[in-house]
């Protein structure tokens, strides 16, 4: 973390996990914990939950995110929900472009493009996912599919609403396996999408851009991550549905 050059941001992905009740109850349990962070702190809840997180984090210092949002304003795409449904909900943040949603629901770069400015239209700040396959690694080719999904992703997207942008690199090796990337592979990588973000905007743009690491990020291994110069915070799966872990990672992103 480079918290002179840019914010720091811890977010909660809880994909498909936690009913109502079980969401009321985390979230009382994490809010005494994270009050003082000194960094962002956001959870991503499932669709029906952001209801009750957007009321049980009122007054509090954490933000919630949706995991996905379609496009198109309105319309028929049974099942979608609008980035405007939920800007109107109150809701700040969408993650766009996860792994899960590449690898099982046909998410494409192009279709990443296109729901991330619906999004930064809508108002929300996008937490943007990028990564590269275990295979991709192998053949050497992180790089470039860092760099392609990043450059389409980002097509667009104008200097000003960089502000409302996150980049979460997350290896999809690491996402759920319990094989966290080296603290080194990670800050690689993320130093190289800031490079990335250079090449189109510009340096000051690029240092100002908040770039997480997500993979089996823990209470055990976080303070290593977080500790790279371009490790601005973490994008937490697994750890973020037990409030004292997350806790944990919140109050490494705070030295
Ligand atoms: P885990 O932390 O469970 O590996 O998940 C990471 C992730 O996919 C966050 O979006």
């Amino acid at each position: 973390m480079n918290k002179k050059l840019r914010k720091a941001c811890i977010a909660g992905n809880w994909k498909m996990n936690k009913n109502r009740a079980e969401a009321k109850a985390l979230i009382a349990e994490m809010t005494p914990l994270v009050k003082d962070a000194g960094c962002d702190v956001v959870i991503c809840v499932p669709y029906t939950n952001l209801e009750t997180a957007l009321e049980a984090t009122k007054g509090t210092n954490i933000k919630v995110g949706a995991q996905n949002c379609h496009w198109e304003a309105s319309g028929a795409f049974t099942a979608e929900i609008s980035a405007g449904m939920l800007s109107e909900m109150g809701v700040p943040y969408v993650i766009i472009g996860h792994s899960e949603r590449r690898q099982y629901f046909g998410e494409t770069d192009v279709t990443v493009n296109k729901r991330v400015r619906a999004a930064l239209d809508a108002g929300l700040t996008v937490i943007l996912c990028v990564g590269e396959l275990l295979e991709q690694r192998e053949q050497g080719v992180t790089e470039e599919i860092c760099a392609m999904q990043t450059r389409i992703a980002l097509g667009g997207v104008g200097k000003e609403e960089l502000a409302r942008i996150i980049i979460a690199y997350e290896p999809v090796w690491a996402i759920g396996t319990g094989k966290t990337a080296t603290a080194a592979q990670a800050n690689e990588v993320n130093h190289f999408i800031r490079t990335v973000v250079e090449k189109l905007y510009g340096q000051s743009a690029a240092d100002a851009m908040t770039i997480q690491y997500g993979g089996s990020m823990n209470a055990a291994n976080a303070e290593e991550l977080l500790d790279q110069a371009d490790v601005d915070g973490g994008l937490i799966g697994g750890a973020s549905l037990k409030a004292a872990d997350f806790a944990a990672i919140i109050k490494a992103a705070s030295r």
